[in-house]
């Protein structure tokens, strides 16, 4: 049997379908269910349904064989797996965003508020910014209107939430896409399983481009 991490929400989904097509089915899966393992009955795979940011952490510790997980929080918690492929879906950016009119002043310090303070803080070290951490857990948009930091570094995806709250993109940092990651010992002792489903799951996102 092989444990695949899921991340709840639409990509979650989409990688289930996929999945699922490809003979990787669960009987009893409905995406309006509450349940959070599913199993199908001929014992070949089991789904675990986890928080986005917690992907990595179930994967790493070997509770699933492979997870689906964005580049953000890839790079954000650098958990310590194989990345096996770019799936080419779930894509957006990590971006520094302000307020339109904003404007830099280099002689102060830059207060930026963002959920990725990793990667924000390894940004601004290699642009050689001195800055000041705000962390936050959500609607990071509000930050700059409300006046508690100059930047944001965040996640955009459409530009909706930006420009519904009058702030513009002023350096994209990174393009981000979902990966598939996989537990390093599964990927010695279920080579064949994890490398058979890398393969299906590569085959049925190319089908479906
Ligand atoms: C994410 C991100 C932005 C928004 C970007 O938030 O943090 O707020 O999506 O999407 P857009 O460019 O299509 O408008 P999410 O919905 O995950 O909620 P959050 O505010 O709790 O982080």
């Amino acid at each position: 049997m092989i444990n695949i991490a899921l991340p709840k929400g639409r990509l979650g989904e989409k990688v289930y379908s996929l999945l699922a097509k490809m003979g990787y089915a669960c009987e009893d899966y409905s995406s309006d269910s509450r349940k959070l393992i599913f199993k199908d009955s001929a014992g070949k795979v089991c789904y675990f349904w986890v928080k986005p940011s917690d992907v990595g952490v179930y994967v790493q510790l070997g509770a699933a064989d492979i997870g689906v997980i964005g580049k953000d929080i890839l790079d954000e918690y650098q958990p310590d797996v194989y990345e096996l492929a770019d799936l080419n879906i779930g894509k957006c950016a990590m971006c520094v965003a302000a307020k339109n009119d904003w404007v830099d002043d280099t002689a102060m310090p830059l207060r930026v508020a963002t959920k990725f303070v990793n990667v924000a803080e390894k940004y601004f070290i290699s642009d050689g910014r001195h800055i000041e951490l705000i962390k936050l857990n959500g609607s990071i948009e509000l930050a700059p209107v409300l006046g508690i930091s100059d930047v944001i570094v965040d996640i955009v995806e459409t530009g909706t939430t930006l420009k519904e709250n009058d702030l513009k993109v002023f350096k994209k940092i990174f393009d981000i896409s979902a990966r598939l990651i996989a537990n390093k010992t599964s990927c010695k002792f279920k080579n064949a399983e994890v490398k058979a489903l890398t393969e299906n799951i590569k085959r049925a996102i190319e089908e479906n481009a």
